[in-house]
């Protein structure tokens, strides 16, 4: 076990054992198969939102606040008080709603430091002036490997997962891991390593880092799609469930055959639909773009590019 594993392992044993548990609430997008979440410490009533979502209609280019709003009124009405927005990577999928909740909340936006290489790959696609840094000054704490940080009474610490993109962060909050997009429920396997600096060996090694962890360690995780036969969503399951059978990953599935099924299977995938637009937001921390000079602010669509 590498020391940061080590780390997180007695983090989580030690929540175990303590009075002081997080306290989750996930909500569900079905639109985009994401699961936001908002984790409180009962004690403090301090919180932190994960991967928030904000609505977008792309056909009519209109954004809407409606998931954002519903995470609002849950923080108002428990008395919570937000002290971090986390983003496990920044998605392909839909746009992070953290500048809105931030601007109505308050908290810190925190994302892996390695956004820089995912905002000078896309900071390039996007051909974005020198206005944007690219530097991860849009958020306010950029995390490596084996970061601490609380949550009111409760420790974290960050685990780096790189593979489904370079900037993939693992949050361990008490007993609890949030995944972001490594592992799916098990059923239905593991996240997609092909986009722009994605790399399915290295997202083998990362998923092989979280399930170290105890086996009873809660997982959260970012998406679910229901696996065929499957009737319901699901989003919560064990370090232990996915060791014992992860159709994709499960133990005993050595890294080669892991890469082999990985890369068979993404070059059957097509781009999620709202890639352009997402990560065009998502790499700016959520912000959409300055409005031009007749106050209406524009999406661009590079062309022959992905
Ligand atoms: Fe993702």
């Amino acid at each position: 076990m590498d020391p940061v594993v080590s780390q997180a392992d007695a983090l989580i044993r030690r929540s175990r054992e303590s009075a002081v548990k997080p306290a989750i609430q996930a909500f569900f997008d079905e639109p985009t198969n994401t699961v936001s979440y908002v984790v409180h410490d009962p004690a403090t009533r301090a919180a932190a939102i994960i991967d928030s979502v904000l609505d977008f209609d792309q056909a009519a280019g209109r954004t809407d606040t409606k998931s954002a709003d519903a995470i609002i009124a849950y923080v108002r009405s428990n008395g919570l008080k937000v002290e971090w927005l986390l983003e496990t990577h920044a998605h392909a999928d839909h746009l992070s709603a953290a500048p809105y909740l931030q601007n109505a909340l308050g908290g810190k936006l925190a994302i892996g430091r390695e956004i820089i290489r995912v905002q000078n790959v896309f900071g390039k696609i996007f051909n974005v002036g020198t206005e944007f840094e690219r530097d991860g000054s849009e958020f306010d704490r950029l995390f490596a490997d084996g970061d601490r940080f609380q949550i009111g009474e409760i420790e974290a610490i960050t685990l780096h997962v790189p593979g489904h993109t370079p900037a993939d962060m693992a949050y361990v909050i008490g007993d609890a891991v949030f995944t972001g997009d490594t592992l799916f429920m098990p059923d239905y396997g593991t996240a997609r390593a092909d986009f722009p600096g994605g790399d399915a060996r290295q997202l083998y090694r990362s998923i092989r880092r979280l399930l170290q962890l105890p086996e009873e360690t809660r997982l959260f995780l970012c998406h679910d799609y229901k696996a065929d036969g499957r009737d319901e969503y699901a989003w919560e399951t064990t370090v232990g469930a996915e060791r014992a059978s992860n159709i994709h990953v499960h133990e005993g599935v050595s890294e080669d055959e892991f890469v082999a099924m990985r890369t068979t299977r993404d070059a059957t995938l097509s781009m999620p639909k709202l890639i352009l637009p997402s990560v065009q937001v998502n790499m700016r921390g959520g912000r959409l773009p300055e409005s031009e000079d007749n106050g209406t602010r524009y999406l661009k669509l590079p062309l022959n590019v992905l």
